[in-house]
């Protein structure tokens, strides 16, 4: 394994120990719905946005990880929650993800339409605990803005914009670029330009560096999305641990379909130098988030 891949299973592990204190008990008569969050929560996701929020953190200057833990969680449990929905036979209809079966063929469908919920609101109530706990006035305005950014980014200016319009895209055969465009800006670089930009903003960075963070987490995000859509056909499912041909399956427009591979490859490396450009930009010394970038591009999983 290369001293890069082994640095970021060490960090994701690490933000995985940050967040797993904010997960439910699995108790009471409500106990079903808790097992389920926690079956998608702790399978082995890559961890990425809670590594982006953090890495964004330490970048600004952050060191009190009790700040910034709260907000790493929400947004995992966010994101979770966005798979457990996505998998739904309504959906993209899934059978695999994160290397187990997909949360309604675990429990059932109402189980997973229940445990997707419970985590969104899981989220706001861990973000919530934590602002009704701060005592420092400065902090807490900082809180307030990284709530409103991750309330916004998740919602229907985001992801849910983003799925929308995904899923009334399917089986249409002129679906523009600029569409497409706007389905990836939305369903994925969203949650990772809030991760980015919460991190900032805890960490106490000026608007405009806050400004320059989303910009990144947009490049970042985009080329995410078609590196994706690039494993949905040339991925190994046992590696990438979910189904591929999922979007030949649901007849989805993907940036592959549209440009092919070649472009494809060529657009999420122009993107990955763009975000890598505008973080060094910002002279602060931190290769592992451009290393994190750069890598993304090449990940096979
Ligand atoms: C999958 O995200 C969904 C997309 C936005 C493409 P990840 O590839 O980050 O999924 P996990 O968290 O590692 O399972
Ligand atoms: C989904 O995109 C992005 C989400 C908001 C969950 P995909 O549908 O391509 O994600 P995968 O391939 O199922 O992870
Ligand atoms: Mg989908
Ligand atoms: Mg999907
Ligand atoms: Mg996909």
């Amino acid at each position: 394994m290369s001293d890069f891949n082994e640095l970021l299973n060490k960090k994701a592990e690490e933000a995985y120990d940050l967040i797993k204190v904010y997960i439910p008990e699995e108790e009471g008569l409500q106990k079903r719905v808790a097992e389920a969050m926690n079956y998608s929560f702790n399978s082995g996701g890559k961890r990425l946005r809670p590594l982006f929020m953090i890495e964004s953190y330490r970048l600004f200057g952050g060191k009190d990880l009790s700040k910034i833990a709260p907000f790493m969680a929400a947004i995992e449990m966010i994101h979770t929650y966005s798979l457990i929905h996505d998998d739904l036979p309504a959906m993209d209809n899934d059978d695999y993800r994160r290397g187990r079966l997909t949360n309604h063929k675990m429990f059932d469908e109402a189980t997973a339409i229940l445990a997707g919920d419970g985590l969104l609101n899981y989220a706001f109530e861990t973000v919530s605990k934590a602002m009704k706990e701060e005592t420092d006035i400065d902090m807490l305005k900082r809180m307030v803005s990284a709530n409103e950014v991750l309330s916004r980014k998740a919602g229907i200016y985001g992801m849910i914009g983003g799925q929308i319009v995904d899923l009334e895209m399917e089986h249409k055969k002129d679906v523009s670029l600029d569409t497409l465009l706007f389905i990836h800006k939305c369903k994925t670089a969203a949650l990772i330009e809030a991760s980015l930009m919460i991190g900032a903003i805890i960490a106490g960075a000026s608007d405009e560096d806050v400004k320059k963070m989303e910009n990144a987490g947009y490049n970042t995000g985009l080329a995410f999305q078609i590196q994706d859509d690039i494993l949905d056909v040339t991925g190994d499912s046992a590696v990438l641990g979910k189904s591929v041909g999922s979007d030949e399956k649901n007849e989805k427009t993907t940036y592959v379909s549209l440009k092919g591979l070649k472009e494809s490859e060529d657009e999420q490396k122009r993107l990955s130098e763009e975000a890598v450009e505008i973080v060094k930009g910002l002279s602060k010394d931190d290769p592992f988030l451009c290393d994190l970038i750069e890598y993304l591009i090449t990940r096979n999983k």
